[in-house]
């Protein structure tokens, strides 16, 4: 049913200072299309049925801009380590297990059902080398009902054998083969190319993928400046490259007339920040993965006043929480310890900068996607906040921000996307 009307306590973003709220308002959804927020039914549409959620919070969908299938059954290992040793003792021999059909079922069976149920609606996902789990994790994320670009990873040199592609030209060929079998296969699901990083893939690989980019127009993912170590192995590795999105950019993998996500960008200096400016690059920021993984704090309210695009991500496993409510909270706290210990001329974000960075900054990859706004996409969660105890009635912007921070997945009575309801 792609025609309705939802009440309840509405919320979304104005810009990223400002938020909206509106007590009993009503979202007139028309031809799977959003028609806007009113106080009353609007005349010509009164005849569209009405589903009312009372006092609950109707809020748009979250866009996770980066996370990692294949990672999830590892949420909360080896977050005493930083990157490179982390991927080498449990990401590489995890990866390596979606080879066998048995344990992807089960493996990505998890992953589906954990983010339908999640705060996300639409999202970047990471797979592995192996094209055929790769597929079988799109057919289970089509069925989700969630809107995702899922990427078939490529790596061909500098990690295991057991999990390294024989050569440019194999890993090229399996991903061309991957990209026609998947790109008209699913409504809602597409494929993303998806170099996992520099150290991992040779300048044959980078340049025949830059050709699979021209020739099929599919958007690209990756990581960029993430963690010191993983910076100065990649000077090593470009020598001719200017700085680290250089290295992608010369093979033509860092957007520019496509849609091009670089996950981190933690420690990028001010070439690298105009270059990633020029070409429209959306930043997958990530808090808690930066944490984790003691990469450091990427200065997104700077990043933002310099017209960079930027979304947030949680980045699973390298984040430990799939939830996007929670990705919000952990930007606000680490954006207020960069302030105090580092840098002082980089202000925190507020809560409304963070709940438009979840929203419309990661919203703009998919569309217009990320408001309640007429003619844009509608996808919303229903929020219950009636468990989190206040002795007193709180304003609509106040009861927000205690769910964001204090809520779970438990609080989520209703999630819908492109007008279609999930549950
Ligand atoms: N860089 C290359 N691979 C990865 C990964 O799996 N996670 C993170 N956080 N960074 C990476
Ligand atoms: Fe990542």
């Amino acid at each position: 049913m792609k025609d309705f009307i939802i009440m309840g306590c509405v919320i979304d973003s104005l810009s990223p200072q400002k938020l909206r709220s509106v007590e009993k308002g009503c979202i007139v959804v028309s031809q799977g299309l959003c028609r806007g927020v009113f106080r009353e039914i609007p005349s010509g549409f009164e005849a569209l049925p009405v589903t009312d959620f009372g006092e609950k919070l109707i809020i748009p969908g979250m866009c996770d801009l980066h996370l990692h299938a294949p990672q999830f059954a590892l949420r909360g290992l080896g977050m005493d380590m930083e990157l490179l040793d982390w991927l080498n003792t449990y990401i590489f021999p995890e990866e390596a297990k979606l080879q066998d059909p048995d344990y992807a079922k089960r493996s990505y069976g998890g992953f589906a059902e954990a983010l339908r149920r999640s705060p996300t609606t639409r999202a970047l996902v990471f797979a592995t080398i192996h094209p055929q789990a790769t597929t079988l994790l799109m057919e289970l994320l089509e069925a989700t009902g969630l809107i995702c670009f899922v990427g078939k990873v490529n790596m061909d040199r500098n990690c295991p054998e057991y999990l390294r592609e024989q050569s440019p030209e194999a890993s090229l060929r399996a991903t061309e083969q991957w990209l026609l079998e998947t790109r008209e296969r699913f409504s809602r699901t597409k494929p993303i190319l998806t170099p996992r990083f520099i150290p991992s893939c040779s300048d044959a690989l980078l340049q025949g993928l830059g050709e699979l980019q021209r020739k099929y127009h599919v958007p690209v993912q990756s990581h960029l400046s993430e963690n010191y170590g993983e910076i100065a192995w990649v000077r090593e590795l470009s020598p001719a490259a200017a700085f680290y999105a250089d290295a992608y950019d010369r093979f033509g993998l860092l957007g520019g007339d496509y849609n091009c996500v670089m996950a981190h960008c933690v420690h990028s200096g001010e070439e690298e920040l105009e270059r990633l400016r020029q070409r429209g690059v959306y930043i997958a920021h990530s808090p808690e993965s930066n944490m984790n993984l003691a990469s450091g704090v990427a200065p997104v309210s700077r990043y933002l006043d310099l017209g960079l695009r930027v979304g947030l991500a949680t980045d699973v496993a390298a984040g430990s929480h799939l939830s996007m409510l929670r990705a919000i909270s952990h930007a606000i706290q680490v954006s207020k310890l960069r302030w105090r210990l580092l840098d002082p001329s980089v202000p925190p974000l507020s809560f409304p900068q963070a709940f438009w960075l979840a929203t419309l900054g990661s919203g703009s990859f998919f569309g217009r996607v990320g408001a309640f706004r007429e003619g844009w996409e509608f996808d919303a969660l229903v929020l219950d906040d009636s468990n989190l105890f206040h002795p007193q009635p709180l304003d609509p912007l106040s009861r927000l921000e205690r769910a964001v921070y204090l809520g779970d997945d438990g609080n989520i009575v209703a999630k819908y996307v492109n007008a279609e309801r999930l549950f």
